[in-house]
């Protein structure tokens, strides 16, 4: 049967009573089943080892959501030489076989969707639409590469190349080899079933080293993979810790590529390591790495305010400001600034901080290092500008803190400019909309931004000047769709892979010409 066209998986509407139950039920259900021991998956074999990741819930630290195994060299080394082997079989696989385990991996993950969801409320502190999203994601993921890959093997049929008289043109996307995927745990699953499917679905067998702070969502997705019957070794699954097991196998002479999505700083550093060529080594290691973002919204005095006010909220707070797309910086028209900002801080000061298995907008920020780091960034944000709401550390057992307001935060603040990674706005003043896009430009990073007008003229200038690689106008700037809003950074943001859209499978490809002689 002809593959339907690929569409977005709808969000689930939680104003639904029957919306709320389910998702209560799910998380009753995974809470009957949290404090398990989780193994390493390599091959055929599930190894558990005595050094083990706990996955604590950050909004209520006495709950264990489970202990995960931990590769060190010497698995990290047994997963290597299982990909290696698995790659010669993997790889002659058709494309429209590998895409099929993906269609039907979404399928099943689409019928449990509230479950996969229950789990990122307890490990990651997502609130039930938050998880949805992110569930949704994943889904879309799966059903968006499994048809790109059957794209490009029909390519020479669907876009022809020129053709000389006497020979036959074709060019073919084959395979790299092994490749490591390390994701970040900010979006749990859709980021890792997103980088993880795209690498496999393309022919490469994968090392999957999941963030420490969220291995039991990403568990879930390797087990769904093997129930639809991905065959073993095409996806070995090593969690541990990024320097001993990242660093290794970053510079293992067999990495045919690595694909990351995390920080500025460990995405820096895997580039380094990555270049570097290791005795034995017959390649130049290709390197897709997506990293941090200090994204912001511009606003002129001819915008519809209230939509600019609760875009510019909700950016800055969804999932508590823990998105590489957060909008943690806004610039105001003097015009309308003070306008603004007092709509922001009423909009702020609505928002409940809570548990999220109770669906409150807030919940905990992920561990105890970034709840650390955010608090110090908030006594940085006092020094450099007024704050108008928030500042402190929040009520509750979990890492909960207070989404904050400053204003009149001058461009070169380090709040301004560094990535905070949590519920912290800072705001600031332009004469004109040509300065607030100036000083929105002015950032190493170039995620995100959106751009709030109702002048052609000047929404046509901010989307040719405004310098990043996911730009909206007159909308939130998080969010982004599989398909629709193809998503990558410039510059410190990262390799701008565009994941979700046509170009990203190519990375994990190589093209392959053969001529014919008739
Ligand atoms: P992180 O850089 O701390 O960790 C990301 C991953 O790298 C984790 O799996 C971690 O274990 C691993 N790691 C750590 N040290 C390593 C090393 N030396 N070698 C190999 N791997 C190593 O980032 P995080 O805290 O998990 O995620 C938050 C960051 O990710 C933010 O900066 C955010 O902006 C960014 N992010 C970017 C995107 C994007 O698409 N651009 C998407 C989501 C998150
Ligand atoms: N895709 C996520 C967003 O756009 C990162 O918010």
């Amino acid at each position: 049967a002809k593959l339907e066209a690929f569409r977005n998986e709808p969000f689930t509407d939680f104003k639904q009573e029957a919306s709320k139950q389910a998702m209560e039920a799910a998380i009753a259900k995974v809470r009957s089943e949290l404090g398990r021991e989780y193994p390493l998956h390599i091959g055929e074999e599930r190894i558990y080892t005595e050094d083990k990741i706990r996955s604590v819930n950050p909004g209520n630290l006495d709950e264990t959501i489970g202990y995960m195994s931990k590769a060190n060299q010497e698995l990290a080394e047994k997963a290597m030489q299982t990909a290696l082997s698995t790659f010669e079989t993997w790889k002659k696989v058709p494309a429209k076989e590998r895409a099929a385990y993906l269609l039907k991996a979404a399928e099943l993950m689409q019928e449990r969707k509230a479950e996969f969801s229950a789990l990122m409320v307890l490990e990651a502190g997502k609130n039930y639409a938050e998880a949805d999203a992110d569930t949704a994601e994943a889904i879309d993921f799966l059903n968006f590469y499994a048809r790109e890959m059957i794209r490009l093997s029909e390519i020479n049929e669907t876009m022809p190349l020129t053709q000389v008289e006497g020979e036959d043109n074709r060019l073919t996307y084959i395979p790299l080899g092994v490749g490591v995927i390390i994701p970040p745990w900010n979006f749990p699953l859709a980021i890792c079933a997103g980088m993880t499917s795209a690498a496999i679905v393309a022919g490469n067998t994968v090392l999957l080293k999941p963030a420490s702070n969220t291995p039991v969502i990403a568990y879930h997705f390797v087990q769904l993979m093997e129930e639809v019957g991905l065959p073993a070794g095409v996806l070995n699954f090593i969690p541990g810790s990024g320097a001993e097991v990242g660093d290794y196998l970053t510079t293992h002479p067999k990495t045919r590529f690595v694909s990351f999505t995390g920080s500025k700083e460990v995405g820096l550093r895997i580039s380094k390591l990555a270049a570097d060529t290791a005795p034995g080594q017959i390649w130049i290691k290709r390197l897709v790495a997506e990293m941090g973002g200090k994204d912001g919204i511009v606003v002129d005095e001819t915008a519809d305010l209230d939509a600019a006010a609760q875009a510019i909220v909700s950016s800055a707070f969804g999932f508590q400001g823990q998105k590489c797309s957060a909008g943690s910086r806004a610039f105001v028209v003097e015009e309308v600034y003070d306008q603004v900002v007092e709509k922001v801080v009423q909009l702020t000061q609505q928002l409940r901080v809570g548990l999220p298995e109770h669906n409150f907008p807030i919940g905990p920020v992920i561990d105890e290092g970034s709840f650390q780091k955010i608090l110090d960034y908030i006594e940085i944000g006092k020094q450099e500008g007024q704050l108008l709401c928030g500042g402190s550390k929040a009520e509750g057992n979990g890492y909960y803190i207070e989404p904050t307001v400053f204003a009149d935060v001058s461009g070169n603040a380090r709040i301004m400019q560094e990535e905070i990674f949590g519920p912290v706005l800072a705001i600031g003043k332009a004469k004109d909309w040509k300065e607030a896009i100036e000083l929105y430009n002015d950032t190493e990073f170039g995620l995100t931004g959106a751009f709030f007008s109702r002048d052609e003229d000047r929404i046509a200038e901010a989307l040719d000047t405004m310098h990043c690689g996911n730009l909206y106008v007159n909308r939130k700037c998080t969010g982004a769709l599989v398909g629709a809003h193809p998503f990558g950074g410039f510059n410190m943001s990262g390799t701008d892979s565009k994941a979700g859209g046509y170009d990203y499978l190519l990375l994990f490809t190589q093209a392959k010409l053969t001529s014919r002689k008739k």
